[in-house]
C-alpha cells in the first residue's frame, strides 16, 4: 500500500475505504471485508450514521490501531466552536475511539459563515492529541483562501468531488501548493455511468483490468488520495489490487481529455 505524507508527518494509506449510504449493520460486514483485504484507511461520517458499525468491525478485525487510519466528519448542524468540540465527542462516542486519525469540516457551509470558528475548535482538537490530523471537505479556492488567512494550523487535506469527468486541476494544484493532500471522493463516479465510458473501458482491456481499476490507477499516479466504496467483497478486493501495473503517459492523457467539469454532488459554494 503506497502512503503519502501529511504536512504535519503523519503518513495516511494512499487508498482506503468510503463507507457513504452503507447502514450500520452492512458497514460492519463491508469494513470487515475491506480489512481483511488490506485496507486499513476508513473514511465515515457523523452523516452516514455507521460510525459504531466502522468502530465494531475496528475492534473485531484485532487489527493493532496503530496500523490503521479512520477518518470522519463533522456535520453541517454542527458548526460552531462548541458544537463542533460536542461533535467530534460524539463521534468518538460511536466510533469506540481514544484518538482520530483524521477530523474533517464535512462542507464549508459558507451562507452559515463558521467554519473559521469551527476551524479552530478542530485545532483545540489537535493540540489536545486528541486528532492526529485535521483537514476540510469540499472547500474550494476561496474558502480555503479565506481559512488559511485566519487558520493557524493549516489543513491535512482536502476531501473534494474528483473522477475523470471532475478532474479539479485547479484546486488540485492549490491544494499542493498550500501543502494539503487532495482526497477524491466519489472516485469512481459512483460506478454507473463513468465506468461504461469506451476510453476507459478499452485502456482497460488494453490492460486486462477492469475499468474501475484503472480509474483508481490514474487517481493513484496523480497523487490523490482515494477513498472508492464497494459493499460487493468481489469489488472491495478488486479496488485495491491497483498498485502492481502502471498507466502509460497516453492513457493518462486520454483520461485527462475526459474532463467535463460534470458534479454529481452539491456545489460546495451554496450548500449546506
Ligand atoms: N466528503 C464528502 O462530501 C463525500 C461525498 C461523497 C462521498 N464521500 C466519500 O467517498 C466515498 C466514495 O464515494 P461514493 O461512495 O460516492 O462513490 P464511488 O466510490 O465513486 O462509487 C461507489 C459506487 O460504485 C460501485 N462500485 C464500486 N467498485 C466498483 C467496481 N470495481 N466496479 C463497478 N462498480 C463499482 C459501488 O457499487 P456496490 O457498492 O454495489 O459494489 C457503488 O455503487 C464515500 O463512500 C464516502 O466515504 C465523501
Amino acid at each position: 500500500m503506497n502512503t503519502i505524507t501529511l504536512n504535519n508527518g503523519v503518513t495516511m494509506p494512499q487508498l482506503g475505504f468510503g463507507v457513504w449510504q452503507v447502514a450500520d449493520d452492512e458497514a460492519e460486514s463491508a469494513v470487515a471485508t475491506a480489512l481483511s483485504a488490506g485496507y486499513r484507511s476508513i473514511d465515515t461520517a457523523k452523516l452516514y450514521h455507521n460510525e459504531a458499525g466502522v468502530g465494531r468491525a475496528v475492534r473485531e478485525s484485532g487489527i493493532a490501531r496503530d496500523e490503521l487510519f479512520i477518518t470522519t466528519k463533522l456535520w453541517n448542524d454542527e458548526h460552531g466552536y462548541d458544537s463542533a468540540l460536542r461533535a467530534f465527542d460524539a463521534s468518538m462516542e460511536r466510533l469506540g475511539l481514544d484518538v482520530l486519525d483524521l477530523y474533517l469540516i464535512h462542507w464549508p457551509a459558507p451562507a452559515q459563515d463558521k467554519y473559521v470558528e469551527t476551524w479552530k475548535a478542530l485545532e483545540k482538537l489537535y493540540a489536545d492529541g486528541r486528532v492526529r490530523a485535521i483537514g476540510v471537505s469540499n472547500f474550494t479556492v476561496q474558502t480555503l483562501d479565506r481559512l488559511l488567512d485566519k487558520a493557524d494550523v493549516v489543513p491535512a487535506v482536502n476531501q473534494i468531488e474528483l473522477h475523470p469527468q471532475l478532474a479539479q486541476d485547479a484546486l488540485r494544484a492549490y491544494d499542493s501548493a498550500h501543502g494539503i493532500a487532495t482526497e477524491a471522493w466519489s472516485p469512481l463516479g459512483q460506478g454507473k455511468g463513468l465506468l461504461d465510458e469506451p476510453v476507459l473501458t478499452r485502456i482497460a482491456a488494453k490492460h486486462d483490468r477492469t475499468p474501475a481499476q484503472v480509474v483508481l490507477r490514474w487517481h493513484i499516479q496523480l497523487g490523490n488520495v482515494v477513498i472508492p466504496k464497494s459493499v460487493t467483497p468481489e469489488r472491495i478486493r478488486q479496488n485495491i489490487d491497483v498498485f502492481d501495473f502502471q498507466l502509460d503517459p497516453a492513457d493518462m492523457t486520454e483520461i485527462a481529455s475526459m474532463d467535463a467539469g460534470r458534479r454529481l454532488g452539491p456545489d460546495p459554494a451554496t450548500f449546506g
